[in-house]
Formats: structure tokens, C-alpha cells, sequence
């Protein structure tokens, strides 16, 4: 079994611009049984995302894109149990560690996806999220590399279009230009970039933490529709 993101190029199969390095290697054998016992418990069942089937009751719907290690996911599960999130990562062993940090917090109302967010999003109606998270998303910092940064046009425009009109992207980032790119992509789609605070349910762990600890400033952004 390899570990999750299964291309190595820039590009998959079908020639989308990927916004992730694909990374092989064998599991070890706690993350392998995480994979086969734990993670199931938190399975999105295939085909069209219906959350009150999901979830098992109607509640506002959450996703976090790139969840890592599954900190901030569950963190934001155990401050607001009247919202259920979805998580999504491509790297299976991040995911494992979340499925079991969920399984030890007995958080019943999350969700964890391995595989590309693009896809999942396609599966979700239009309309259908209080909010999406991407924190610490992957900087991409070559400007050949503009197009794999997750907030370009094109995938900005989907994740729109699946919040509520109500609905918000929050974005954490300690990459020096994000925010100036995410603004300039945000006018081509139609929406506005704010600063926001720090959320006090986010732990500090993950990326963040690296960031933190190595010095580079972080900062809170919320992207909503214009108008
Ligand atoms: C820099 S890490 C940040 C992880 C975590 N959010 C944190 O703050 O510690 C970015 C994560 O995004 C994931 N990722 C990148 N593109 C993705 C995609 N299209 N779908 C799902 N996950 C993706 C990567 O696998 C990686 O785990």
C-alpha cells in the first residue's frame, strides 16, 4: 500500500494542474491499521455528498481542505458540536494520525477524506457549506508554480460556488505573497479578502506551529462573495 497522493508530476492523467507533490513509500504498520480500522469509521460514503445522510441530522456543513495531522479539524469539532466538517487530505499517513487523534477526542462529528479536495468539492451541491478552511495550504512559492496554489481562479471559483452565499474560505498562511495572490485571484472570481483574527478554537500545531517557531508571521484571511 503507498501513501496516498498517487501522482508524481504536476499534472494528473487527465492534464489538471495539481496543487500537490505526489508522495510514495510504504506504511508503516500503525499507519497501515489506522488505515484499515480507523479511518473507515470516518469514511464519506461515495457518490453525491448528502451531509444529513453523512451526519445523520441537517447542521451547518464545514470543510477543511488539507487537514494534515487533523489538529485544527478537530479542534474546531470539539468547540462548535453543532457543526459537523468534512476533512480532506491527500496524504493517507497525516490522515491515519487524524482518523486516530479523532477516535482518542470520541469527536463524532467528523468526517475524514483521503484523496483530492477538487473532486470531493465537485460532489458537494452547489450552495451547500457554512465554510470551507484551508490553513497552511502548500505556498507554491516559484512563480511557475502560481497555477498549483489551491486558491488559483479556477478552483477559488468552484469552492464559491459550493459556500452559501453566507458562507466564508477562511485562509492561514505564513507564505510571504499568498495574500497578495489570493486577493488578485479573489477579483477575478468576484469576491473580497479581508484580515481576519486568529481563530481561538485552531490549535497551534501543524505547519503553524513550524511557522511560528521558526519566526515567519501568520496571518488570518476570510474570502467571501462581493455583493
Ligand atoms: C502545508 S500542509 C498543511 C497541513 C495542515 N493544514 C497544517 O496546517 O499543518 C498542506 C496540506 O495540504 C494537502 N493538500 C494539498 N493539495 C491538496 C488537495 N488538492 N486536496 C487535498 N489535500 C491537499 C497536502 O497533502 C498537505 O497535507
Amino acid at each position: 500500500m503507498d501513501n496516498g497522493a498517487s501522482y508524481s508530476g504536476a499534472v494528473d492523467s487527465a492534464g489538471t494542474v495539481l496543487t500537490y507533490r505526489g508522495r510514495r513509500g510504504r506504511l508503516s504498520a500503525l499507519t497501515r491499521s489506522r488505515v484499515d480500522v480507523v479511518l473507515p469509521l470516518y469514511a464519506v460514503p461515495e457518490g453525491p455528498v448528502n451531509a444529513e445522510h453523512v451526519f445523520g441530522r441537517r447542521a451547518p456543513l464545514v470543510l477543511e481542505i488539507g487537514c494534515g495531522h487533523g489538529a485544527a479539524a478537530i479542534g474546531f469539532c470539539v468547540a462548535h458540536p453543532d457543526h459537523d466538517l468534512v476533512a480532506v487530505d491527500v496524504h493517507l499517513p497525516g490522515l491515519a494520525r487524524a482518523a486516530a487523534a479523532a477516535a482518542d477526542a470520541a469527536v463524532r462529528n467528523l468526517r475524514l477524506h483521503s484523496g483530492d479536495a477538487v473532486p470531493l468539492l465537485e460532489r458537494l451541491p452547489s450552495g451547500s457549506l457554512a465554510a470551507v478552511h484551508l490553513f497552511f495550504p502548500d505556498p507554491w512559492p516559484k512563480a511557475k508554480h502560481e497555477k498549483r496554489r489551491f486558491v488559483a481562479a479556477d478552483r477559488l471559483s468552484l469552492l464559491l460556488d459550493r459556500l452559501r452565499p453566507d458562507g466564508a474560505l477562511l485562509v492561514a498562511t505564513d507564505a510571504p505573497d499568498y495574500a497578495g495572490y489570493l486577493r488578485r485571484q479573489a477579483s477575478v472570481v468576484g469576491a473580497r479578502v479581508v484580515l481576519s483574527p486568529r481563530p481561538a478554537w485552531r490549535p497551534l500545531a501543524g505547519f503553524e506551529l513550524r511557522a511560528v517557531e521558526a519566526g515567519r508571521r501568520c496571518i488570518d484571511l476570510t474570502v467571501s462573495r462581493c455583493g
